[in-house]
């Protein structure tokens, strides 16, 4: 069991984000326009599963939702990230540049963020982690929740320890991705915890709206209702 304490806040934003972890188009034009959606990430596996052109997919994405879009390098040297980084980014100005939390990839963070281009930085399992893509000026920070409850800890707990330390330094402009999520727990949790944003499947952010009083609650409005006779003009 979780024991949640509410002592942090990361910063004082708007609203919590979700983002979409997904590349399936038909999965995002579902959503756009909803007001749920405030972006979409990617990563190569996501794309290798989708089974499109990365680029492609990327512009097509970038159409779809006016939010940050992840698009993730696949060089491991931080000269070749950067190129990536900056082609990427011509994609579209909504384009973020994710890259792996590597020494290359928090170099090529930190000249990415010189240029203005925003970047997520991936794969963060720990504060000490977390701690260097703040200082790298890292737009996200993605810290992976299940793939740590996966080896037997709690992911969360990483969640509300990079809150707590970022909390601590107001110039850490750093957002918190929870990323890795697999239940709407997770979700719920994270924003108790304080992220900025989850990213999420979609059966996720589906299984977000489910409740079965819900559904018996409105099968009885709907069936009284009925015994009225009456309509409401549409
Ligand atoms: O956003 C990172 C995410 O895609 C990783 O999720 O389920 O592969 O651990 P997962």
């Amino acid at each position: 069991m979780i024991v949640i304490t509410l002592t942090y806040i990361t910063k004082n934003i708007a609203k919590m984000k979700f983002f979409l972890d997904t590349a399936n188009i038909e999965e995002i034009a579902e959503f756009a326009n909803t007001g749920l959606l405030d972006g979409v990430t990617t990563n190569p596996s996501i794309i290798a599963s989708y089974g499109k052109p990365f680029e492609e997919v990327i512009a097509a994405i970038c159409k779809l939702v006016d939010g940050p879009v992840s698009a993730e390098v696949t060089a491991t040297d931080h000269e070749t990230m950067l190129k990536q980084g900056r082609h990427l980014a011509q994609i579209a100005n909504n384009v973020v540049i994710k890259v792996p939390l590597t020494s290359d990839g928090l170099k090529a963070c930190y000249a990415l963020r010189q240029e203005e281009i925003d970047v997520n930085v991936t794969l963060c399992f720990s504060t000490g982690q977390a701690l260097l893509a703040a200082k790298a000026g890292a737009t996200f920070i993605s810290p992976f929740i299940g793939r740590i409850d996966d080896i037997g800890y709690q992911g969360m707990n990483l969640i509300q320890e990079i809150a707590q330390i970022y909390s601590n330094y107001p110039d850490f402009n750093t957002q918190i991705l929870a990323a890795s999520i697999r239940s709407p727990l997770h979700v719920t949790e994270a924003a108790q915890m304080g992220a900025d944003v989850a990213t999420m499947p979609t059966k996720v952010l589906k299984q977000l709206f489910k409740h079965p009083l819900t559904d018996l609650g409105l099968e009885a409005f709907l069936k009284d209702w009925k015994n009225t006779d009456q309509k409401i003009s549409a």
